[in-house]
């Protein structure tokens, strides 16, 4: 070790970038620190992120089951009631589970955790707290926080416009929820507090939910969430808000301009996306400048242009997700320690958690036509798979695509009460290099949800069982 810092390694930043990357630089040998300026480690991911949402999900959907779904089994239940506080007090709970289980992983593994804002003032220093501290090498894992509307002012003490922060605490159901973003933020939350039983807008600037994922996810999306009972305003954007006591008064407009009009709401979610955080990270002071979209940019090694600063996660270009943060930990990490860690930003799976769930691996049949690929592609129906039609949960499909050529599956778009579960079959698949026939020869257990993977694929050779 060199003895002339303080730290062989600092991250800067405990989110699922920064923790994983300083346990796996603690286990290599490194002299290990992480600044955190929250209460709590595990970033956004754990404490405003993943997983209150998750847990919300869960509760939420328990509660919408117990509502109509269940009877249909024979499971009578007259008198369901929602008590919010207890729903909230185990969210609460989760979190800090997990937030604490990190920190005493940080114990364990002797990575030290320096409570504060880090700022760069030089290469290979920054101060936190007051504090000079000194690092061979640095990395800026400092994550993303919301975007914010120019108009729709966010106060999430107030609870009436509020960001994803401020719709996982509310105290109350809303009446009727608007959210500004038909993304992945917008349809969880969204899903939530509708099924908990508010009346549920979502204002969307395209023509089609969730963008970046397969056209027919996308459209199916669309029809779903028309079904369970969102309301569904496509292609407006909104201008402007105005709170008024319990009110909010929304002015939107078709996104390609035309008439103003109003819309009434009791809260409203601004979910548009997310950026970078690198305000007062000192970056002037190493000379690091940050790209047109506020991304620290980085080599496939995660190096940025500056002698030991690296950067992963949601503030280095890729999907924000906490996955592709952590493996970018585990890589820098390893990187950093001399060895050879690599991430395969081309195989990084996308889940969004509603029921259905929508998932998604690789290309969408645009991208695959787009980078020249002649593709053949397969679709199996939810509806046609056994385990589905029993649970009654028939929504959605599996739609593989492959190169016509060579076979070589190029992407998988599932939507399924388990699509968050059967992609990851899909993403280890890719990553062995398979073609839809080894999918197709693979013995699945039957009767699984996962077995609408295995004929997807069938159908892309032509030939599915039960359809
Ligand atoms: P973050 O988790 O954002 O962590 C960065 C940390 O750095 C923060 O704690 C911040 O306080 C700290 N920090 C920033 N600057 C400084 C500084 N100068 N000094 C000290 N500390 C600093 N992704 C998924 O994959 N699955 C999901 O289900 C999912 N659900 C989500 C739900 C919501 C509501 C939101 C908002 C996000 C969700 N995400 C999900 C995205 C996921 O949270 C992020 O991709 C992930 O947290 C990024 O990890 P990170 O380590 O890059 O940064
Ligand atoms: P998003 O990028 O998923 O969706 C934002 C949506 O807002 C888009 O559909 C966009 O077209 C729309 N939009 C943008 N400006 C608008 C405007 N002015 N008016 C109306 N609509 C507008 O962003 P979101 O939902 O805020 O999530 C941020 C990030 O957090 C995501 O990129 C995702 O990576 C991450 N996340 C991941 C989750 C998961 O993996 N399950 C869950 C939640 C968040």
């Amino acid at each position: 070790p060199d003895t002339s810092y303080d730290y062989d390694v600092l991250f800067i930043g405990s989110g699922p970038g920064g923790y994983v990357a300083a346990i796996r630089a603690a286990q290599l040998g490194l002299k290990t620190a992480c600044a955190e300026s929250r209460e709590t480690l595990g970033g956004t991911c754990l404490n405003v992120g993943c997983i209150p949402s998750k847990a919300l999900l869960h509760g939420s959907e328990l509660f919408e089951e117990a509502h109509g779904h269940m009877a249909l089994w024979g499971v009578k239940t007259p008198k369901v009631e929602l008590d919010l506080g207890v729903m909230m007090a185990e969210k609460t709970k989760a979190v800090g589970d997990l937030t604490g289980g990190i920190e005493f992983l940080f114990k364990k593994n002797k990575v030290d955790w320096k409570k504060g804002h880090a700022t760069f003032t030089g290469p290979n220093t920054v101060e936190i707290a007051g504090e000079t501290v000194t690092a061979k090498d640095i990395v800026i894992a400092t994550g993303s926080s919301v975007t914010p509307l120019p108009g729709v002012e966010v106060d999430n003490e107030k609870l009436r416009i509020v960001d994803s922060t401020g719709a996982l605490n509310l105290s109350e159901v809303p009446e009727h929820l608007v959210v500004i973003g038909g993304g992945v933020i917008g349809l969880e939350l969204g899903s939530v507090w509708r099924r908990l039983g508010a009346k549920v807008t979502v204002v969307e600037y395209l023509d089609q939910l969730l963008p970046g994922m397969d056209a027919d996810v996308r459209k199916e999306a669309g029809k779903i969430f028309k079904k369970q009972g969102m309301v569904l305003r496509m292609k407006t954007k909104v201008t402007g808000a105005t709170v008024k006591g319990k009110k909010v008064t929304l002015t939107v407009e078709p996104a390609a301009g035309g008439d103003t009009e109003t819309i009434e709401a009791s809260h409203v979610l601004v979910a548009i996306g997310r950026r970078p955080n690198t305000a007062k990270l000192g970056l002037e002071s190493i000379a690091l400048e940050t790209n047109d979209r506020g991304q620290v940019e980085v080599d496939h090694d995660f190096r940025t242009k500056v002698d030991g600063v690296w950067a992963i996660g949601d503030v280095a270009p890729g999907p924000m997700l906490a996955h592709k943060a952590e493996d970018e930990g585990i890589a820098v990490a390893e990187n950093i320690a001399g060895q050879t860690g690599i991430v395969n930003h081309a195989i990084i799976p996308g889940v969004v958690y509603t029921m259905p769930e929508f998932a998604g691996v690789g290309l969408t049949e645009a991208e695959a036509k787009d980078a020249g690929h002649t593709i053949k592609s397969g679709k199996f129906p939810m509806m046609a798979n056994s385990r589905a039609k029993t649970n009654r949960d028939t929504d959605g499909f599996v739609k593989v695509i492959a190169d016509a050529e060579t076979d070589r599956v190029l992407g998988v778009h599932i939507v399924a009460s388990l699509a968050g579960t059967m992609i990851a079959q899909a993403a280890q698949a890719m990553e062995f290099g398979a073609t839809s026939e080894d999918i197709a020869y693979t013995c699945h257990a039957h009767p699984t949800h996962s077995e609408a993977l295995k004929e997807a694929a069938m159908a892309v050779q032509g030939k599915p069982i039960h359809i």
